[in-house]
């Protein structure tokens, strides 16, 4: 009998670079993502297709699982990570289906692993709380694919919920669903340039970042408030990324405050700050992100935009007045298009439910 899970991809709204370093970050589970269908097979055997690649890919566990650089690392690092924690999935056979865009930052590998996890947990029953399942997810992307990346992505694909917010503490690794009232939309527009996460600017900025930490010293740039980073003494460099990780943390928590009181021009106004800031001190966007933001901001309904994920290409994310979504894109759209010879697609999204129901826990 085969089984289904449907995991969400994911948007960032505020908290740029700042899940690896022990911060807060506001995402939303969208309504695009992955499918995975599967049924048991013999012990050891697992079968993996995709509704994009055709190919069945035929893996046999007994002789051990070795990472190829292809996408069946990513459900293969999963099966791996629940048998370490001692839920030994037997064989599967799983076939995905996705209507995520790939290489627009909108996690569609975190989607992948957790659509996996949450099927494989269903065919060969084992609990785990959703923070485990997000936490074993990410080490699956850690360890066994081989990047660098921390808990955003899998906590928001696990821990999305229709209508709200997800608010991501990575250093009590706790998570709070927060209301986005229905009259706002999140506008996504990919900018055509492709998203390499793999590559190594994302490890650099990291490495930038711990080395802002440890000229603290502190354990991680959570711990450090703007007054102390602006006074301590270290390389330029370190200090303009550490400034952009330190305001994406307050941006976080001006956020919360901008949302509980129904402030819709406050929670833009930081996005556009966000973008800024990764524009000055985290280097992290490209000259279309730039633009597609400076597009956006100028649009009547658009209350705020900026990049989303990890940067160095893929997608904006700007916050709407749903009523004036179609035409926001429209004007964005026509204007990047003539001047770039990219095509800007775009995706009106509300938030989403993610993978996992609560499971009460609160966990
Ligand atoms: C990528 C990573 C995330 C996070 C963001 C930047 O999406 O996968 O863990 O670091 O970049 O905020």
């Amino acid at each position: 009998m085969s089984i289904s899970t449907f995991a969400p991809g994911r948007v960032e709204i505020l908290g740029n670079h700042t899940d690896y370093n022990g911060g807060v970050v506001l995402s939303a589970a969208l309504h695009l993502g992955i499918t995975a269908t599967g049924e048991k097979l013999p012990d050891g055997l697992v079968e993996l297709a995709s509704g994009d690649m055709g190919n069945v890919e035929k893996f046999d566990r007994t002789k051990g699982l070795q990472r190829t650089g292809q996408w069946t690392d990513y459900p293969l690092g999963v099966a791996e990570m629940l048998a370490r924690a001692g839920a030994e999935a037997g064989g599967f056979a799983i076939r995905y289906e996705s209507t995520l865009p790939t290489g627009a930052g909108l996690s569609s590998s975190a989607a992948l692993e957790v659509a996996t996890a949450a099927l494989l947990m269903k065919l060969y029953p084992f609990s785990l709380s959703r923070m485990e399942v997000a936490k074993l997810c990410r080490r699956a992307e850690n360890e066994f694919v081989g990047v660098n990346c921390g808990l955003l992505d899998q906590a928001s694909s696990v821990f999305g919920l229709k209508d709200h917010l997800v608010f991501l503490d990575c250093r009590a690794e706790s998570v709070k669903n927060i209301p986005l009232p229905s009259h706002f939309g999140l506008l996504i527009i990919n900018s055509g340039v492709k998203h390499a996460l793999v590559g190594g600017e994302y490890n650099e900025r990291r490495e930038q970042c711990f080395e802002a930490a440890r000229h603290m010293g502190v354990e991680a740039l959570r711990n450090v408030t703007m007054a102390q980073l602006e006074a301590a003494e270290m390389p330029d460099l370190a200090k303009r990324r550490a400034r952009h990780v330190v305001g994406e943390n307050e941006r976080v928590f001006q956020a919360i405050e901008a949302l509980n009181s129904g402030d819709g021009e406050l929670l833009g106004t930081l996005m556009t700050a966000s973008h800024r800031s990764s524009m000055d001190n985290f280097q992290n966007s490209t000259p279309e992100l730039d633009l597609l933001v400076e597009l956006a901001i100028k649009q009547k309904g658009c209350l705020g935009a900026r990049l989303s994920g990890g940067g160095f290409g893929g997608a904006i994310v700007a916050l709407v007045e749903m009523q004036d979504a179609d035409r926001v894109l429209f004007e964005v759209k026509k204007t990047y298009e003539a001047q770039t010879h990219h095509e800007a697609a775009g995706y009106l999204c509300r938030a989403g439910d993610g993978a996992l129901p609560p499971d009460g826990s609160g966990a």
